[in-house]
């Protein structure tokens, strides 16, 4: 009946909506009082797990060791200082009103983030991921996206209508289908009569139309020279569906998500500066133990870093330990950079967006927010894995001289001129953290052995989902512990 409701529209019938919130009914029903919760980091899992939990009344108390909940939900503003693993803490400067997320910023519609920003009451706005008006750099050369684009498709569809007109595909597809193929390349690659691509006005203009009709772009470059641009990375980087067009962020930073669960779940269940030494499950409850102190409760949610917490002696089993060692963690580095004037948008018109490079930065991002004010803040690079080591492994000051030398290539000199600050993260780098994400040599019994719990303790974060890095693995994953926690909770009677 559910199923049929889904379809009339009376019930959410996509996947993520499955999950059913804990309520107070479900005790009273039974005639049974909450249960209490402690919970072992205050990131987006944590908090997740506390803030649902709360809805059917639990006794949950969260031991964050970091001094701010949030986890990697981290947006900086001026004024905040960001500490560093061996390494100078960095004060930020920015101006009134300017800030950085420097952990998640980007939300697709379709994850379970925005159903929390509803439910929380954030305001949301575009986060302009695609555009075509930012840049790619690739092989020392830059173009704008839509460049790289066209000409990438035209050629491609150029070369397999050619193929099907000669016969090529006789054996693999009808002549309608061949028809059909063709229609959809002439509009692909937007093709002459003859099949050929000879540019199109989608790689861009000197001047755009107006009252007269612009100046095009030369013409592009022959076959080998646009594949020898090597911009295959650069121009499908959001063709996933956890990066496709139209995404999202919350108005004023990425961390409302975190005051808000903050605010729900109460400020006073959070203990920061709380390191956890010792875990304990027993028969009737588990033993946290912390350096201000312990807590008994009936479970623990272990919502951290499984490198982090495999560091904390336990009585879990050396089975659990071993799984908690096995995904890898990834280094992830951002810069912020903050400009006193806009000149990505006065001068190169560009609102938002990534430029793509093969450069060490990796990515540029222009913001989303703000347009037309009088400062903005760029990212600058945004990296993993080697790179982000090699940025992390460096100053402060000379990230930043690296990074500005690397985004004059794309933008010339004017990219080292009028900024006012920055900040840079590197999150291998950063306390109780030590990581971006982590990647699974492969999903294996490790990967199941922690989405079970091990006696009274339950595991929870992005990293036990297939939605490793983003919030919605945190979310999905705290709900999905809830959900097992708070079943076990009501057949215990
Ligand atoms: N979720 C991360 C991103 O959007 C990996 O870049």
């Amino acid at each position: 009946m559910y199923a049929a409701m889904g379809a009339l529209g009376l019930a959410p019938s996509d996947q993520s909506k499955d999950y059913v919130a804990p309520k107070p009914g479900d005790f009273t029903l039974r005639g049974k009082g909450a249960a209490k919760v402690v919970i072992i980091g205050a990131g987006v899992a944590g908090l997740t797990a506390a803030y649902e939990l709360n809805k059917a009344g639990y006794d949950c108390t969260l031991l964050e060791a970091r001094q701010k909940a949030g986890g990697r939900n981290l947006t900086l503003r001026g004024g905040d200082r960001l500490g560093e693993l061996n390494g100078p803490a960095q004060e930020v400067t920015f101006g009134e009103g300017v800030y950085f997320n420097a952990g998640p910023a980007r939300i697709a519609p379709w994850m379970v983030t925005l159903d929390y920003c509803r439910e929380l009451g954030i305001p949301i706005e575009t986060f302009v991921n695609d555009n075509a008006s930012a840049y790619v750099h690739t092989n020392g050369r830059t173009m704008r996206a839509r460049t790289a684009r066209a000409d990438m498709y035209g050629y491609v569809a150029e070369l397999l209508a050619k193929a099907t007109n000669d016969g090529a595909l006789d054996k693999a597809i009808t002549k309608d289908d061949q028809e059909r193929l063709l229609d959809f390349l002439r509009r692909f690659g937007d093709l002459g009569p003859r099949l050929e691509y000879e540019g199109s006005s989608r790689r861009g203009f000197t001047k755009f139309p107006s009252i007269d009709g612009g100046v095009l772009l030369d013409p592009p470059g022959a076959l080998h020279q646009i594949l020898a641009a090597g911009t295959g990375r650069a121009i499908t980087n959001n063709f996933g569906v956890d990066q496709a067009t139209p995404m999202f962020q919350p108005v004023g930073g990425m961390d409302a998500i975190v005051d808000r669960l903050v605010e729900a779940v109460g400020e006073d269940s959070i203990t920061t500066g709380a390191k956890v030494t010792k875990i304990t499950t027993l028969d009737d409850g588990v033993e946290v133990v912390w350096n201000g102190g312990s807590v008994k409760a009936d479970y623990c949610i272990a919502a951290l870093p499984p490198h982090v917490l495999a560091r904390i002696p336990h009585n879990l089993g050396a089975q659990v330990t071993t799984a908690l060692k096995t995904p890898v963690p990834v280094a992830a580095g951002k810069i912020g950079l903050e400009y006193g004037r806009r000149w990505w948008e006065l001068e190169d018109h560009i609102y938002g967006g990534v430029t793509e490079t093969d450069l060490d930065i990796t990515h540029i991002w222009y913001p989303s927010h703000d347009y037309h004010a009088e400062r903005g803040v760029l990212v600058g690079y945004y990296n993993a894995d080697r790179d982000a080591e090699l940025y992390g492994a460096l100053t402060p000051e000379d990230r930043r001289r690296r990074a500005l030398t690397q985004g004059k290539k794309i933008h010339g000199e004017k990219y080292r001129q009028n900024v006012l600050s920055s900040v840079s993260i590197a999150w291998e780098r950063q306390e109780h953290i030590q990581g971006g994400w982590v990647r699974w040599p492969s999903v294996d019994s490790s990967f199941t052995l922690l989405q079970r719990p091990a006696g009274r303790v339950y595991f929870a974060g992005d990293w036990l989902t297939h939605l490793i890095a983003w919030q919605a693995g945190a979310m999905e994953s705290a709900r999905g512990v809830v959900t097992l926690l708070h079943q076990r909770e009501l057949q215990s009677q």
